[in-house]
């Protein structure tokens, strides 16, 4: 972190009150004779405990327990073509990097090897300003339709009432919202409970848009793979580590990286044209969806490195705001409708969690300078100096000529957005591909014990059986093997519209 100042933990430092006076006993308070009470004037006193007394900043409303290191990107493929971004203009070029990996649904005191999607952010710091790229380790989401989020978190923390988690509320949601499955079945594997926080792989789930220079357009999907792979835990590993260490997370990336085992990650994108896009099965603005491998193979950019602890964990990874929002030039948002709510609801939570000037903290503050005409707010500690607060002739700003045009694909994304809620049989092609193709045997009995293990605890017969029902609409096999487990009766697939009917086929016409 370049602006921070570094205490080394033996710095034979001298005990003062946080205004710099020395203090020759820590615990000693100023009072009216030996027994008397204490005294007003005291200020070392009442600087400790009134600094104490607000020690604690809201934590993250989701993805409020994790972990976080340093280290670089290093950009080892040429992609000028696709992207003018500055990052990507030379083969070699090294920016420096904090993640922050995470759980979602858990309190910051939750364990590490929950069954939850892991969060996967990072952020770059560029010579054109901060590139925060905030993944998941799962390349599909639970909702398409941006207003559900609240809906679906509520479900998935504490009941109102009992304040305890809530397999019927749960199951509830998921069984209501059927887009859900892909996100659904990945997570009830055993991918849902990843070794640690830094043996997984980074998806962007969402559709971004690189632009090159002379103002083309593709779409992409973003990739960051571990070297050397993932690695997961059985549903009964990761419940034992939850009570016996629940930082094991938190614990072995520190301990990895400080003992020179640093953890790496190949950068992939795929991309499509917009023709592409238009001709795709499926809808790019969806996150429920992938793009297949062989139709849009991986293509290497660069390499992320975790090279370097932190000094102090609240400073470089409480205090870490990452926003999908925060974008360089040459990278765009897709027109994906949750996209483009996060691009809003991050520096909104970062203005409440950490402040209105969150930039300017250490950790965020980009390694490009900085210059505009915000000012003041609280703890405003880089305002700018003597520099004009608004938009000056007599000392102006100098302004950067936009390298393109707005890029848009408008025909084809009024199509593309309508009807987000809407089930048709696309939704579980890809789910039953997981399950036909991809998953080994193990794979389909971890996932059905998985699976059994939770839904059981729903007390609802209704709630069981809808989600039944959305299990079978992907297999009949899975649905009646958890069906089986849980003691439930065996049930019909829900009813999906065919294909065809898919709202952007029928608009589009493709
Ligand atoms: C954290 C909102 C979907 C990845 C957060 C936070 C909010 C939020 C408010 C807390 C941020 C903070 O306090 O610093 C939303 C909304 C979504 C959404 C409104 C959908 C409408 C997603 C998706 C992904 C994602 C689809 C991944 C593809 C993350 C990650 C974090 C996070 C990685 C933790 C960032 C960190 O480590 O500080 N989200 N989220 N979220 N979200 Fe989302």
């Amino acid at each position: 972190m370049p602006s921070q100042q570094v205490f080394k933990t033996q710095d034979n430092a001298l005990y003062t009150t946080s205004t710099g006076a020395p203090v020759a006993q820590p615990y000693a308070a100023q009072r009216i004779g030996k027994i008397g009470p204490l005294l007003l004037q005291d200020f070392h006193h009442i600087d400790l405990l009134a600094h104490f007394d607000r020690e604690r900043i809201p934590e993250r409303v989701v993805h409020a327990k994790g972990a976080g290191a340093h280290g670089y990107f290093e950009v080892t493929h040429d992609i000028t073509d696709l992207t003018c971004a500055a990052l990507f203009k030379n083969v070699g070029t090294k920016a420096p990097v904090t993640m922050r990996f995470s759980t979602v649904g858990g309190e910051s005191g939750s364990a590490d090897t929950a069954r939850d999607p892991r969060g996967f952010a990072i952020k770059i710091k560029t010579e054109e300003g901060n590139l925060d790229w905030v993944f998941n380790n799962t390349p599909v989401f639970f909702i398409r339709d941006p207003a559900k989020f609240p809906h679906f978190i509520h479900t998935q923390k504490r009941d109102p009432q009992t304040h305890l988690k809530d397999a019927d509320m749960f199951w509830d949601y998921l069984s209501q919202n059927p887009e859900s499955i892909h996100q659904v079945m990945i997570l009830f594997s055993d991918r849902g409970t990843p070794n640690g926080y830094h043996h997984m792989h980074g998806y962007s789930g969402h559709t971004f848009k690189f632009v090159n220079a002379s103002g083309k357009f593709v779409y992409v999907q973003i990739h960051v793979r571990k070297d050397g792979g993932c690695k997961t835990f059985t549903d009964d590993e990761a419940g034992k580590l939850a009570g016996e260490n629940p930082d094991y997370g938190i614990q072995t990336l520190f301990e990895d990286i400080e003992k020179g085992e640093y953890p790496s990650w190949t950068v992939y994108v795929q991309t499509m044209t917009a023709e592409q896009a238009e001709k795709f099965r499926y809808n790019i603005l969806d996150l429920t969806k992938v793009w297949p491998h062989k139709e849009y193979p991986l293509r290497p950019v660069g390499k992320i490195v975790l090279d370097k602890n932190v000094e102090n964990y609240f400073a470089e990874i409480e205090q870490a705001a990452f926003s999908p929002s925060h974008l360089v030039p040459g990278i765009e948002p897709s027109a994906d409708p949750v996209l483009q709510s996060r691009l809003f609801s991050y520096p909104d939570t970062h203005r409440h969690r950490l402040g209105v000037n969150y930039s300017q903290l250490p950790v965020n503050a980009p390694v490009a300078p900085v210059a505009n005409f915000q000012r003041d707010g609280a703890m405003a500690f880089n305002n700018q100096g003597a520099r004009p607060n608004y938009q000056s002739s007599i000392v102006p700003l100098q302004y950067k000529a936009k390298a393109y045009e707005n890029v848009q694909h408008e025909i084809w994304l009024g199509a593309a957005q309508a009807d987000l809620s809407e089930i048709t049989e696309l939704d579980f092609e890809q789910p039953r591909a997981l399950w036909q193709k991809v998953f080994s045997d193990t794979d389909r009995d971890h996932l059905v014990h998985n699976v059994a293990v939770h839904l059981k605890n729903a007390k609802s017969a209704e709630v069981k059986a809808r989600q039944l029902s959305v299990f079978a609409a992907v297999d009949q096999t899975l649905s009646d093997r958890i069906a089986d487990a849980i003691g439930a009766p065996r049930v019909q697939a829900l009813k999906a519209k065919p294909a065809a009917e898919a709202v952007r086929f029928k608009v589009s016409g493709v």
